[in-house]
């Protein structure tokens, strides 16, 4: 039988959390051995804040090297760059006269980022969207592993190109989300009603994955609790605790019982101090892998001029069927 494709990808803005590996990257590697995997570096997408391009350029290179650095294996997986494949944005415009203003100006996430750059609402804030459904659409993915935050996006995605292949007869695959169950959401540390974020101000809040050991564990002792002083799981009244409870279940593979099990009758302290290991354990060699990759250039290059090459023989024909059948001549 065939495999399955997938597709997915992160925005190159540098600082990737703790969030993001257990949202995304942690599932890609579970993944990479049953499906056909596409993985990019959303470059495109980072364009809807203002970059300075050096480190744009940086972050898109550093960003190749943590995808490797956490277990993605260039051999089995296409590693490629948005910008890279034309393709991507050749579709996105067409899709963008198939989608509707009514639908994007539904998008919690464009509420919330126009709300925090109210200076720079930009239509690319407001088509994004689109641009992330020709991304997957282009690949005729069947799963799309992402956090919880993108279950919005995915959708549309499904909206679209479910109108055009009405309209058009079957041409895109209609994508489902690979959302994980513990993982979809990591909250911030401090504040534990929020999700973990790159963009958040406050350095307490969020685990990065390139914070050295000694931070992991100074911000999981600061972590915010309650003062029941017992590990349960109750996202509703305990969500700083349960935040660290999923941390540590996914990492260690745990059930939220099991771990209550583990931890009875201990107070925060201890249970603190296992989960700011576990994560320091998982961070540790991905970091030393990090740090290898990061010094060799030659090799990042390599790395994605592959994945571009496989990305765009793909996209490409994808691309040629559409242009055909909404009639643009060849
Ligand atoms: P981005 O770059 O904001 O986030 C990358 C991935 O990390 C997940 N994530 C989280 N998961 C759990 N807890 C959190 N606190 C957390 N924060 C982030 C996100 O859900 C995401 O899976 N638009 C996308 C990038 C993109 C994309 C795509 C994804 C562009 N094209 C096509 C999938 C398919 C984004 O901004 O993700």
């Amino acid at each position: 039988m065939e495999k399955k494709t997938i597709l997915s990808g992160v925005q190159a803005t540098g600082n990737l959390t703790l969030g993001n590996y257990l949202g995304a990257l942690n599932n890609w590697v579970e993944m990479q051995e049953e499906y056909n995997c596409y993985y990019m570096i959303a470059d495109l997408h980072t364009l809807t804040i203002r970059n300075d391009p050096e480190t744009l350029r940086k972050n898109t290179l550093e960003l190749i090297a943590l995808y490797v650095a956490a277990g993605l294996d260039p051999e089995k997986n296409t590693i490629f760059v948005q910008s890279h494949v034309p393709a991507h944005t050749q579709l996105s415009w067409v899709l963008n006269c198939y989608t509707y203003m009514g639908e994007l100006n539904r998008m919690t996430q464009f509420k919330d980022k126009a709300s925090k750059h109210a200076d720079n609402i930009n239509s690319g804030l407001f088509t994004y969207p689109v641009l992330m459904a020709a991304d997957i659409l282009l690949y005729n993915a069947d799963l799309v592993p992402v956090g919880e935050d993108q279950r919005q996006h995915l959708e549309i995605t499904r909206d679209i190109a479910e109108r055009f292949n009405s309209i058009y007869g079957e041409t895109f695959k209609i994508p489902d989300a690979y959302i994980g169950k513990i993982g979809a959401r990591i909250m911030g540390l401090q504040n534990p009603t929020a999700k973990m974020s790159k963009s958040a101000p406050d350095p307490m809040d969020k685990i990065l994955l390139t914070d050295t050991a000694d931070d992991i564990r100074k911000k999981f002792k600061k972590a915010v609790t309650d003062s029941e002083n017992c590990v349960r799981y109750d996202r509703e009244s305990k969500p700083g605790v349960s935040n660290l409870m999923g941390i540590y279940g996914i990492i260690k593979n745990k059930t939220m019982e099991e771990i209550e099990e583990e931890f009875k009758g201990q107070g925060y302290g201890n249970f603190k101090t296992a989960v700011a290991e576990a994560v320091v354990e998982r961070l540790e060699p991905i970091q030393e892998k990090y740090n290898k990759l990061i010094e060799n250039p030659d090799k990042i290059k390599e790395i994605y001029e592959k994945g571009d090459k496989k990305a765009n023989e793909k996209a490409n024909n994808l691309i040629k069927e559409v242009y055909e059948k909404i009639g643009l001549i060849k």
